[in-house]
């Protein structure tokens, strides 16, 4: 696929749960080979729905969803999207289900045909490159919430997708393992639609933020806060800084 393909179109997408107020609401997307986007919003607003609405485990009511340049209707038309593009659930819970972390992880290779030890090869491997050599026998719902995060991320990047819908990832990471987080997606090489209510995660990992309201998305630069103030371990006052810009000390 080339770069800069289109490879998520939603034209006019509209959602309801049970026929309530929609959720989304003559939604548009369009997202492209390479992209790595940041998609921000309050609680509530759509995120982890629309990124159901792509996988296909929800239809929308109206609107028309064409991914890798096919029009996807019914349940038949997502067996390959699933495939190629890899749901992180904001849930880990929703993930993993296997009893020991190999064999969550290799339950996908598995799924795509792998042999045994083609599974287990990919499973071993990608662990290592998360930095989870030795969680191989770990039982899988006693690990913490955070061990919990990476082994999902471990079970979607062992089906070496070529799109990521990363749905709060960083979510119950400690520092350091955000920092690792960050790495990882840097290095990764895959076009990716990440949510989070990080804007210093986001902006460390993704190239530009859209913004979720009123059941639509928009590159709204206006929404998105570009400075923050916080106060350092050091240091007696609060400043301010600005993404890119100077650092500005308050007076
Ligand atoms: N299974 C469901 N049945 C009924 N309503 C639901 C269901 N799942 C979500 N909703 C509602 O749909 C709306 C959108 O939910 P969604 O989980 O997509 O939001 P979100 O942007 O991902 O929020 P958050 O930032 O809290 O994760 C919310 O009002 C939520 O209560
Ligand atoms: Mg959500």
């Amino acid at each position: 696929m080339d770069k800069n393909s289109l490879i998520i179109s939603l034209e006019d997408i509209s959602f309801s749960y049970h026929g309530r107020v929609p959720v989304l609401d003559k939604l548009n997307l369009s997202f492209y080979q390479g992209d790595r986007m940041g998609l921000m919003g309050p609680n509530g607003s759509g995120k982890t729905t629309l990124f159901h609405v792509i996988m296909g485990l929800l239809k929308p009511s109206s609107g028309r969803v064409e991914i890798f340049g096919r029009h996807v209707r019914e349940e038949k038309d997502f067996g390959g999207v699933r495939q190629r593009i890899g749901l992180l659930f904001q849930d880990a819970d929703d993930q993993l289900f296997s009893p020991t972390v190999l064999e969550d992880v290799a339950f996908g290779p598995l799924n795509l045909g792998k042999s045994q030890d083609e599974a287990k090869t990919i499973a071993y491997r990608t662990l290592q490159s998360l930095g989870l050599a030795g969680f191989e026998d770990r039982i899988t719902y006693k690990l913490s919430g955070g061990e919990k995060r990476l082994v999902s991320l471990a079970t979607v990047l062992a089906m070496e997708p070529q799109v990521l819908l990363l749905d709060e990832p960083s979510t119950g990471l400690d520092e350091t393992t955000e920092k690792r987080l960050i790495d990882i997606l840097k290095n990764l090489n895959l076009s990716y639609i990440l949510v989070s209510h990080n804007i210093d995660f986001l902006t460390e990992t993704t190239d530009y933020i859209s913004y979720m309201a009123n059941g639509k998305i928009s590159l709204d630069e206006e929404s998105i806060p570009h400075t923050h103030v916080h106060t350092h371990k050091h240091g007696r006052y609060a400043h301010k800084h600005s993404l890119g810009g100077p650092h500005k000390e308050r007076t």
